[in-house]
């Protein structure tokens, strides 16, 4: 069975202070129980926040991103191995902000998604467009590139250890949600290729999650839709209410 996910991508916020506070005030809350929560704070405070959730059953935490080596003379680096070490059980791969600011190609996400899988991490494998091609209708197509450029190469057995994110570039950080139609037309898509590639229930069991400006007033709707599995939610995710009103409108 696919599983209903929410992961708090806090990209580079919060004190050390705060990311404690923001983690245990959501905890705090009452969640829907058969949603996974997931928190992705910083890596220098992964190993804290990771304590705090291991005493929540379906609450988990992931790396931001990985490096393309598994260990060595990289400095500032931070690899899958060390985030594996901490009992962490994701890494998120391939954020626009990564592929953007850090020139991260397919190619070099490919490497990522390998050295995640075999040191036991789960991949939650971040995809989408820009406005540009968004207006050029050449979304499928480019949506496809990433996936099966960095995703494809993977067995049955390992690709069951990923989740995808779809989070067009122009929603992220904007305030422009997609519309759920927007959405539920890449997830039915996005699943159709699993299927093509792998099988019908790989397809089915393969969480797909939503990221771009999702916020309380929106992702009931969203979460509604047939294909839309969950959120990787950004901004909203700094404020303990808002991320529990997400997690909660399933
Ligand atoms: P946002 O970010 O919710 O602030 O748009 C989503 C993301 O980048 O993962």
């Amino acid at each position: 069975m696919k599983k209903n996910i929410v992961v708090g991508n806090w990209k580079m916020n919060l004190k050390k202070i705060d990311a404690i506070n923001l983690v245990n005030n959501v905890l705090s809350l009452e969640l829907l129980d058969d949603v996974e929560v997931v928190f992705a704070p910083s890596s220098i405070y992964l190993s804290k926040v990771n304590e705090i959730c291991s005493h929540y059953s379906s609450v988990n935490t992931a790396s931001q991103d990985i490096s393309f080596n598994n260990n060595g003379a990289y400095t500032g680096e931070v690899s899958a191995e060390m985030v594996r070490s901490l009992g962490v059980k994701y890494t998120i791969i391939g954020h626009s902000e990564r592929r953007d600011y850090f020139n991260e190609t397919n190619k070099e996400l490919k490497k990522k998604v390998d050295l995640a899988i075999l040191n036991d991490l789960k991949v939650i494998f971040c995809c989408g467009e820009s406005q540009k091609q968004r207006e050029s209708g050449e979304y499928f197509h480019y949506i496809k590139s990433q996936i099966s450029e960095s995703l494809f190469h993977l067995d049955n057995k390992h690709f069951s250890k990923i989740v995808i994110a779809y989070e067009p570039i122009w929603a992220i950080g904007t305030g422009k949600t997609a519309s759920p139609d927007q959405v539920e037309e890449v997830h039915k898509y996005i699943r159709g290729i699993i299927k093509d590639r792998y099988n019908e229930s790989l397809a089915i069991n393969c969480s797909i999650l939503y990221g771009g400006s999702c916020n309380p007033s929106n992702s009931r709707e969203l979460f509604s839709q047939k294909n839309i599995d969950g959120g990787l939610i950004g901004g909203a995710s700094l404020n303990p209410q808002s991320f529990v009103d997400i997690i909660n409108s399933f």
